[in-house]
């Protein structure tokens, strides 16, 4: 059909009605402006968005335990964070309760003798050993797997003071060597 012919609006009555090659450029011409406009909408939101920062909205790793005052000597075990925080006098560390076969929470079991023992280059009290009661992993007291399926030690967390309030704070993220030790002051 020629450019010049009559527009299917003019087109008498009973006449095939067509579309005229400069209405279908046209269609053409704005679907092509419009996807134009999309993706250069497209691009400019993603460019603003690289200019806000990422912000982690998942939970806080470091957790206030409580004061020192809070822990007394020996073992004290903590069922909300799974965790065992272990006191001699002004000597603290703390050691992960999840078993490290499937994640059962193990049980801590008092020893009927207490002794220290060195552990890695450390002095260590000992004052218990840990069992799961899923498969039958032992764990040493220093969270040594010694039995069972465990593949692994026992994590043991990073132990800091609140500088606002005094408190103990665990970093659940921060797994530490056995010769961790939190000296207070
Ligand atoms: S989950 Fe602890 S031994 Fe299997």
């Amino acid at each position: 059909m020629s450019e010049d012919a009559i527009h299917p609006k003019d087109a008498p009555r009973g006449e095939p009605v067509t579309f005229f090659k400069k209405d279908r450029r046209e269609f053409l011409m704005r679907l092509g402006i419009g996807a134009g406009v999309v993706a250069v909408g497209y691009q400019g939101a993603a460019s603003l968005r690289s200019l806000v920062p990422n912000v982690s909205y998942d939970a806080p790793t470091t957790v206030k335990l409580g004061l020192p005052g809070d822990f007394p000597d020996g073992l004290k075990f903590l069922p909300d964070l799974r965790l065992f925080v272990f006191r001699d006098n002004k000597v603290f560390h703390a050691i992960s309760a999840v078993c490290t076969h499937l994640g059962c929470t193990v049980r801590a079991e008092a020893l009927s003798s207490i002794e220290t023992r060195t552990v890695a280059g450390q002095p260590l009290k000992m004052t218990h050993r840990f069992q799961c009661p899923c498969h039958g992993s032992r764990y040493s007291g220093d969270g040594g797997n010694v039995a069972g399926p465990a593949p692994k030690p026992l994590a043991w967390y990073h132990l800091s003071i609140a500088p606002d309030d005094g408190q103990l704070v665990a970093d659940l993220a921060q797994e530490v060597g056995h010769d961790f030790r939190l000296t207070l002051a």
